[in-house]
């Protein structure tokens, strides 16, 4: 980062952030990438391009859009949600197609629907290429363009032992994170056609998010892209551990087969997940609660094995 080689990129002329938008859609098996400050302006951004106001955006009912972007659907894109619930987070062609208003002009319609990838909320589980390739042709088929929420597309990829683009090329817009589980301090890319990424363009600086001197950041992006994805198998390991570590706990419960990347969801028996998690924070152990009765823990590069396992040996005896 200190040091890279920088320019205004407001004006495109930072070499570093070029760099690293070439490779993203290279990796990502798009035509383009764009440098966004964040994952949350990469799905709005996404957003506000594929529809028009009043229509609706469609997804998992616990998608991140929904439940982690302040109504921003609503609030810029002039959008309604449309939340169809899946199984264990998994959506299906037909529950989506049943959830949508016939096409009248009374009512309003699908103008972009958005799949999550892994799906943060159902316990960083993975979509599979099959499944997902059926929701894209059935909404092209009635004209309705699909965007994935990637950010931690590279978990589903490694887990899967896929190339990314496998995931990724489909889509007619792909939003990954280079923070999370691929370390870099900041930064999202947005990646689709030419031309949807020139519009990108435009939404992102209308936004606030164009940035000068930004290849400081790129820097980094650069070295989670080349350098961090092969080591994504670390982290589910350890998300293994600490639920297998956990699974006879009495007091909670945590469902192994969708212990499948770096997430671990726990349910507790008793609607105090706020309280549960401030004692385990005093240990030493951080968590999130997600619901009264659900906690969500990430394992991460920062976290060894041993810490794993001080964390099992922490939340045990916070349950007693
Ligand atoms: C699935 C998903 N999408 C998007 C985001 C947004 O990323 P950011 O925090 O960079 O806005 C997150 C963040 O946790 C996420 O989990």
């Amino acid at each position: 980062m200190s040091t890279a080689e920088v320019g205004d990129d407001v004006f495109g002329e930072d070499p570093t952030v070029h760099r690293l938008q070439e490779f993203a859609a290279e990796l990502l098996g798009q035509e383009a990438a764009l440098f966004v400050p964040t994952g949350t302006m990469g799905n709005q951004i996404a957003i506000q391009i594929h529809t028009r106001p009043g229509q609706q955006v469609v997804g998992e009912s616990r998608s991140h859009v929904f439940e982690w972007e302040l109504g921003a659907i609503s609030a810029f894109a002039g959008c309604q949600p449309l939340p169809v619930t899946g199984i264990k987070g998994h959506l299906t062609w037909e529950a989506i197609e049943a959830a949508l208003n016939p096409p009248v002009y009374y009512r309003s319609q699908a103008g972009l629907i958005v799949l999550e990838n892994t799906h943060n909320m159902a316990g960083g589980i993975i979509q599979s290429p099959e499944g997902m390739e059926e929701i894209i042709d059935g909404a092209h088929q009635r004209g309705i363009p699909v965007h994935l929420d990637g950010a931690r597309v590279f978990h589903a990829a490694v887990a899967l032992g896929c190339p990314v683009s496998h995931l990724t090329r489909p889509f007619d817009s792909v939003m990954v994170c280079l923070s999370k589980g691929l370390c870099a301090p900041a930064g999202s890319l947005l990646a689709g056609s030419r031309a949807f990424v020139e519009e990108a363009k435009r939404a992102r600086k209308r936004m606030g998010g164009g940035m000068r001197q930004v290849g400081v950041l790129a820097a980094a992006g650069l070295v989670a892209l080349e350098e961090m994805i092969g080591r994504l198998p670390e982290d589910h390991e350890k998300a293994r551990r600490l639920a297998e570590g956990l699974a006879d706990c009495v007091g909670l419960t945590i469902d192994l087969d969708g212990v499948q990347t770096n997430v671990v969801m726990a349910t507790l028996q008793r609607s105090n997940s706020s309280a549960f998690v401030e004692f385990l924070r005093e240990q030493g152990v951080l968590a999130v609660p997600t619901g009264a009765y659900e906690v969500r823990f990430v394992t991460h590069h920062d976290v060894s094995l041993d810490d794993i396992d001080q964390a099992v040996r922490v939340i045990r005896e916070v349950l007693s």
